[in-house]
């Protein structure tokens, strides 16, 4: 790192020192006409957060010093930026590009979204049928990571613009009781299956794959079952050797990361759930995402501005963790998705270029469904002594249901959004107390200490104008964008992710070892014999 963008960090910690002093003896209201930033589709309410307008100018600062926007147009440009794989990273040019790429890697996106389209309207009208010679009726996407959070989240935000009367269904997990379950209630006539893994050598997509193959071949001898299989995968020979038909193998490319995935054929399940139109809507929205991230001044980034905050929290207030509440149900896998864009991305300890570091350079994202989650965690977000930053987000148009019961859904969100920065005062605790629970027998002080809640807990409101296609779409690139800059500010590649390799190994190994019995015996883990011990 250089010396100014290290003399820039120690002013961002004064700042950030000067701020906790002025925040914990008071409350401080931040004005949110200059805390706040309008898109398009998406308004952003920063306004309560720990900082003032120092801060906000020093870590905006801080973004010009990484000089974020050259790096992006070197990315779109079809610069190696994925190092350690020495690989393109291009998935803003599935949506669209507004900077100078090849013209083959043009050629072949415009090829690749006129498949998906042919495809999934022949599937739909009934033109492509079955290996029994029926339209299908039932769709099921076998994928896992990115090949199946990102899709699904978008099928369920999406679902109220379907237009298709065949279902989709996802299988992801390697415990087969997934399978079985999904398997027993489908028509083998009529269940086409799309194979998405762009490796095409993960164990779990792999393992459900020929688990399928097994339960369509009994009963249909003879009959060219293979018919039923669509492959996504980067890994043309190997889908082929499965058996998959060559015309119905659709590529991917290798600068095209499993997690950013969702721009492509490996939503192709969805596509035929919400129409190529409604897809191509939702491309439009993460492209006018990528404009605004590109074009918008950094004061005036919704992406710049929560990656800044972020990383302001996670490194001069020890956040370990940020906290994602979407408070409409259609968004409900959102934070799914986003756990894998994020950790996936930015959990890294080695800079580019094999650097170590100890700095957290992602925090652990988490959350869920805003309305049900609060009647679980909430109470530990007002009051237990965890420094949780949060994003609150709500959808102004739903679908789907009366205005009033959005009224009563946007009330609970701006609820929390407000106590969390207000907190509840010793005064409005004892009035409280007085009101409701003075009759009820226990002891005043306690209780008047229960219901004090200290405020200034820095909390994002994203409030989104409609759940549309584009909506969609602008935030999942704008939670993209958000990532990418906290990859810059740590330098890091975010665009591989070799630990989960790891893993893959071990399982293998362990596996092995459980098939010979000789190499088990040995064993002197634990539990792997007490796994093993028939007595237990
Ligand atoms: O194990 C992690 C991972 O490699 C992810 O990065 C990826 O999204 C997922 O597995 C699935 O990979 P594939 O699409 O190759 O099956």
């Amino acid at each position: 790192m250089n010396k100014i963008f290290l003399d820039q960090l120690q002013k961002l910690k004064k700042d950030s020192t000067r701020c906790k002093k002025k925040f914990s003896n008071q409350r401080v209201d931040l004005k949110s006409d200059i805390f706040h930033i309008e898109s398009e589709k998406i308004y952003l309410d920063y306004s309560r957060n720990i900082l003032d307008q120092n801060t906000l100018a020093n870590l905006t600062r801080l973004a010009k010093i990484l000089n974020i926007k050259e790096k992006f147009k070197d990315l779109c440009s079809g610069n190696i930026c994925n190092i350690s794989e020495n690989r393109k990273v291009l998935h803003p040019a599935m949506r669209d590009t507004f900077f100078d790429l090849d013209e083959n890697t043009k050629k072949e996106i415009k090829q690749h979204k006129k498949k998906l389209k042919k495809l999934s309207e022949d599937i739909n009208s009934g033109k492509f049928k079955s290996f029994s010679g029926k339209k299908y009726r039932n769709i099921v996407s076998i994928g896992i990571g990115g090949s199946y959070f990102g899709t699904k989240m978008v099928y369920e935000a999406l679902k109220n613009f379907s237009t298709s009367d065949i279902n989709l269904f996802f299988l992801s997990n390697l415990d087969v009781t997934e399978a079985d379950e999904l398997l027993s209630n489908l028509n083998k006539d009529t269940t086409l299956f799309i194979l998405v893994s762009k490796s095409f050598k993960t164990p779990e997509t792999l393992e459900n794959a020929r688990k399928v193959k097994n339960w369509l071949k009994k009963g249909n001898v003879n009959k060219n079952i293979m018919k039923s299989f669509i492959a996504v995968t980067d890994n043309y020979q190997e889908a082929l050797k499965f058996g998959i038909h060559e015309d119905l193998i659709i590529n991917l490319w290798d600068w095209l990361g499993g997690r950013y995935s969702i721009w492509s054929g490996v939503s192709l399940g969805l596509i035929i759930a919400i129409g190529y139109k409604n897809f191509s809507r939702f491309l439009q929205g993460a492209n006018l995402g990528d404009k605004h991230f590109y074009s918008k001044d950094y004061s005036e980034n919704i992406p710049v501005i929560m990656a800044l905050l972020t990383f302001y929290y996670t490194r001069f207030f020890g956040a370990q963790t940020h906290l994602i509440l979407p408070y409409n149900y259609r968004l409900r896998f959102f934070v799914d998705h986003i756990q894998q864009v994020e950790m996936e991305s930015n959990g890294k300890s080695i800079e580019q270029n094999g650097k170590k570091f100890s700095h957290l350079s992602s925090n652990i994202i988490w959350g869920s469904n805003g309305i049900c989650s609060q009647h679980s965690y909430y109470q530990l977000l007002y009051q237990g002594n965890t420094f949780i930053p949060a994003d609150f987000i709500f959808s102004k148009k739903n679908e789907s249901g009366t205005k009033d019961n959005q009224d009563k859904v946007f009330s609970n969100f701006l609820s929390h959004v407000e106590t969390r920065n207000r907190g509840f005062t010793k005064k409005e605790a004892e009035d409280l107390y007085h009101e409701k629970f003075s009759s009820s027998g226990l002891e005043k002080n306690l209780i008047i200490k229960n219901l004090m809640i200290k405020g200034n807990k820095p909390t994002n409101a994203l409030l989104l104008k409609d759940l549309s296609p584009e909506t969609v779409g602008m935030l999942i690139s704008f939670y993209e964008h958000k990532t990418y800059v906290l990859g810059l500010i740590s330098n890091i590649d975010s665009f591989d992710q070799w630990a989960v390799e790891i893993g893959k190994i071990t399982a293998e190994d362990i596996y092995k070892s459980i098939k010979s019995p000789m190499k088990s015996h040995n064993s002197k883990n634990s539990l792997l014999k007490k796994y093993l011990d028939k007595k237990f």
